[in-house]
């Protein structure tokens, strides 16, 4: 029977997705990014070396798979040429194995400087977005005057395109001395970038459904995390798109009876980077010794991670709108050295006990989290690849997990690398 999954992270991103997509591709034909762009930052140990992809699917590191950039995702041209220079030196050939959709919305660089001057102008409330231009390239898509992979390769409609920005970004553009302000900079490079461009584009829909029926196995990468889903999430603290299984379809242009199972990734704690509610955060020396141990720094800008407990409350909401059929759980190791775990299980809110996030999202900043104390299992994990070597009670956490979100756990991650490894 064919396996096609989807990958979705369940919290607030940097669950582990590019590992868990790695080790998955090995199982798989095609492997597809659905939406995000540069904002993600997945990270893949294999070998002693370490990569760290953006914007091309995890599974380019797997020798001859072939990888695909949906419509759903907004290619920032210039990281992407970054990336491909990158796969080069890493002795990764790509050519005739990434293809991208003609349908996807490119980020430019004036959405980098909207980007800046929006977040700068939100003061105290500022999201903490990754500045890599997401928000104002999705909302140019939205509003129907995005510019598109196809659009390269027609250059009057291209410059018409452009010119028009010039109209309606004028607030943003007319007068900066900032480069990225540059219209003409912006037409010259992207008439560059046409030409690596060309050989890729593909009808991403088509070879999908080509390729399903031809047998083959498709593996669906998201980026991100169930909490920053624009309509789902942690709004407005969120990213713009739909990083939830739901993006997989619109993303890529395929039906649902196209995914066979829905693999969540959890990280065994949670972490968060920018700001926004969250719940379970730790802002305490137990919080500094979980973000040096599991060396919680962001995989594209650097910041440190907001780290904390386990929060049960949110993953039920995770598995719920994703209909998440089986768990990949990653970084236990980093838990290794507690004598006590907490699990947060319920949220109390303007009196009330409950199980569930708050009818209004924005009502997360004001939830006291309910927890149940688990016994550390205190032992080396790092680097087990059964689950029968695990200690008993690393055992039962995984297990009282798995139980309350009436999940199967398909992936236990005990370490970095690709080897550090449990399939279950
Ligand atoms: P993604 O955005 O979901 O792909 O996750 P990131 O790559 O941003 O962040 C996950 C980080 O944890 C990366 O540095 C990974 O190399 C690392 N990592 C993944 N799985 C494990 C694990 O099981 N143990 C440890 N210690 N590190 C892990
Ligand atoms: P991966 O795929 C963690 C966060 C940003 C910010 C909010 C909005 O590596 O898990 P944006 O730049 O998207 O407008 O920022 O979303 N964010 C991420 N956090 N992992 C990511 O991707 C993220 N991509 C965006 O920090 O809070
Ligand atoms: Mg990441």
């Amino acid at each position: 029977m064919s396996n096609n999954r989807v990958v979705v992270g369940c919290q607030w991103g940097d669950e582990g997705k590019g590992k868990i997509v790695d080790l998955l591709a090995a199982q798989s034909d095609v492997i597809a990014r659905f939406q995000g762009g540069a904002n993600a930052g997945h990270t893949i140990h294999v070998d002693g070396r370490k990569y760290v992809l953006h914007l091309i699917p995890s599974g380019i590191i797997q020798p001859g798979k072939t990888c695909v950039i949906g419509n759903g995702v907004v290619l920032d041209p210039i990281d992407f040429r970054t990336e491909l220079d990158f796969l080069t030196e890493e002795g990764i050939e790509y050519k005739g194995r990434l293809f991208v959709s003609p349908a996807t919305n490119l980020v430019l660089p004036y959405h980098k400087l909207i980007d800046a001057v929006e977040e700068e102008s939100r003061g105290t409330g500022s999201i903490g977005t990754t500045k890599r231009g997401i928000g104002p390239a999705y909302v140019d898509k939205v509003a129907r005057h995005g510019i598109r992979v196809a659009d390269l390769f027609e250059p009057e409609r291209l410059r018409r395109r452009l010119d028009y920005q010039r109209t309606i970004k004028s607030r943003y553009l007319e007068g900066s001395t900032d480069e990225r302000a540059d219209l003409d900079r912006t037409y010259n490079m992207l008439l560059e970038m046409a030409e690596i461009l060309r050989p890729m584009v593909v009808d991403v829909s088509l070879l999908l459904h080509k390729s399903y029926r031809e047998g083959k196995v498709m593996l669906y990468e998201g980026a991100q995390g169930c909490m920053l889903d624009v309509d789902l999430g942690t709004y407005p603290f969120a990213t713009s798109s739909n990083t939830t299984t739901g993006g997989a379809l619109t993303g890529l242009g395929i039906g649902p009876k196209m995914i066979d199972e829905v693999v969540g990734v959890v990280k065994a704690y949670t972490t968060r980077v920018g700001s926004g509610p969250f719940p379970t955060e730790l802002i305490d020396d137990c919080g500094e010794e979980i973000r040096r141990l599991g060396d919680e720094y962001g995989a594209t800008t650097g910041r440190p991670r907001r780290c904390g407990w386990l929060d049960l409350v949110a993953l039920r909401h995770a598995v719920r709108i994703n209909g998440v059929d089986s768990i990949a759980i990653t970084k236990l190791d980093v838990l290794d050295n507690q004598a006590e775990l907490k699990v947060c299980t319920h949220y109390e809110l303007e009196g009330q006990t409950i199980d569930q996030v708050p009818l209004d999202m924005a009502k997360l900043q004001y939830v006291k989290p309910v927890y149940k104390a688990i016994p550390g299992w205190q032992a080396d994990t790092t680097g087990i690849t059964s689950f029968d070597d695990l200690p008993e009670k690393a055992k039962a956490y995984l297990n009282y997990i798995a139980d309350d979100l009436g999940v199967v756990i398909r992936v236990v991650s005990t370490g970095a690398k690709r080897e550090e490894t449990i399939m279950v």
